[in-house]
């Protein structure tokens, strides 16, 4: 089918700025939809105009329903980029539609500061939680960070200053590439609120203070970086788990018997697209696991109160599952493994004689392989220093093919 459907990115500039082909497409179209501060740029000349609705999903039927029309959606910067071309990508065959992008903000802020944008870690707090942030912060890095409103920089500031980053340099970027283009520069500490307007990327260029704790994205952050009941796998034991695990990118993952949520905060941490459920049964955990998610940037993690197996009932199906928790309450071994999908991963730990046999039953029912670890830490005893074990771990790591 010929294309019916386009999507212009729009730049401060307005339709002056649209390269011949996007003008083209814009003028030929009948009907227009867009947001109301770009539909004004476009002289009303009858032609039927749509608003974005809300919810902003609405919007898809709303297209759907008009195929066969010429429709021109028009967009900020490019569509694709944190834009509604990324939606309407899901739901309208490419062939079916052409986008021509303008400059996106990260290339515009990038073009202003000489940052190479391949370096930058770009990153959106537009509608979504400035906990996100938390993951990308790590001592020179550069981010560029989409902004939701005027207080956006503001709490970008505060939350780099509580993470003990206060000397990191924010370049704060309204309107660029139209007549209202100003910049301001300042560090996290000397950042003074409230004067920004709402429609700016944030660039920060992080530099660490002196009491700024290194989180690197790796596994096995320090046990401290957790607040825990002490019910967590420790750093050793959770580096080794993670490992088994091995996240991938779009991938989903259960954690049973949660506790603190380590396991799964630290697999959504290895990529921003990487999913996990934690499922926990003792509701003072839940806070637990909640805190942990927001604090250390995984405010997307799902987190199930209940008893596994019936908790499991209609979750969507893991690529990877972890049992900590829970080993020997039955159908939890079973259900996991049945509903993981071909390929995936299932890690199970056990610290107790009785979790250790079932572990060994299900290695001679299924396959897979046994690995005991015992971590020892070094501590003082008096004036010495002697070694302090850690309870040994038995883990089963087995993969459904
Ligand atoms: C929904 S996102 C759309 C991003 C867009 N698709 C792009 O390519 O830049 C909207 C956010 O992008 C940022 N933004 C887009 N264009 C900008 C510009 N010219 N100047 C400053 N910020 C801009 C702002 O943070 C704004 O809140």
């Amino acid at each position: 089918m010929t294309p019916w459907l386009s999507i212009v990115g729009l730049g401060e500039d307005g339709l002056p700025g649209l390269a011949p082909a996007a003008r083209a497409l814009l003028d030929n179209a009948e009907v227009l939809i867009g947001g109301t501060r770009h539909l004004d740029m476009v002289p009303d000349d009858g032609r039927e105009r749509l608003t974005w609705p809300s919810p902003l999903g609405a919007i898809v039927e709303e297209i759907a329903r008009r195929r066969g029309q010429r429709v021109c959606v028009l967009a900020t910067g490019d569509p694709m980029h944190y834009g509604i071309g990324v939606t309407l990508a899901k739901a309208v065959p490419m062939d079916e539609m052409v986008i021509i992008p303008a400059p996106s903000a990260f290339s515009l802020a990038c073009a202003r500061l000489g940052w190479t944008l391949s370096e930058v870690e770009p990153l959106t707090l537009h509608g979504r939680p400035l906990a996100l942030l938390h993951p990308a912060i790590q001592p020179g890095a550069r981010l560029l960070l989409l902004s939701n409103d005027a207080a956006t920089p503001d709490q970008v500031a505060e939350l780099l200053r509580a993470r003990g980053y206060g000397p990191s340099r924010m370049v704060v970027l309204e309107h660029m590439g139209g007549a209202k283009e100003r910049r301001l520069d300042a560090t996290a500490e000397a950042w003074q609120p409230g004067r920004v307007a709402d429609f700016n990327t944030i660039a920060v260029d992080c530099r660490a203070g002196p009491d700024a704790a290194l989180l690197p994205r790796t596994p096995g952050l320090p046990d401290e970086a957790f607040r825990h009941d002490g019910q967590m796998t420790k750093r050793e034991m959770r580096a080794v788990t993670l490992s088994a695990l091995q996240p991938v990118p779009g991938q989903l993952l259960w954690d049973l018997g949660a506790g603190s949520g380590s396991i799964a905060i630290e697999w959504m941490r290895s990529h921003p697209c990487c999913r996990a459920i934690a499922v926990e049964r003792y509701a003072g955990r839940i806070a637990l696991i909640a805190g942990n998610a927001a604090a250390l940037g995984t405010p997307g993690l799902e987190i199930v109160e209940g008893e596994a197996p019936g908790a499991l009932d209609g979750l969507e199906a893991p690529d990877a599952a972890f049992i900590g928790g829970g080993l020997r309450a039955d159908g939890n071994f079973e259900t996991c493994w049945d509903r993981l999908k071909p390929g995936g991963r299932l890690v199970a730990n056990a610290v107790t004689v009785e979790g250790e046999q079932a572990l060994a039953r299900w290695r001679a029912e299924l396959g897979g392989e046994l690995i005991r670890i015992a971590v020892s830490r070094a501590g003082a005893i008096g004036p010495y220093t002697g070694w302090r074990p850690l309870m040994p771990v038995t883990q089963l790591r087995a993969v459904k093919r």
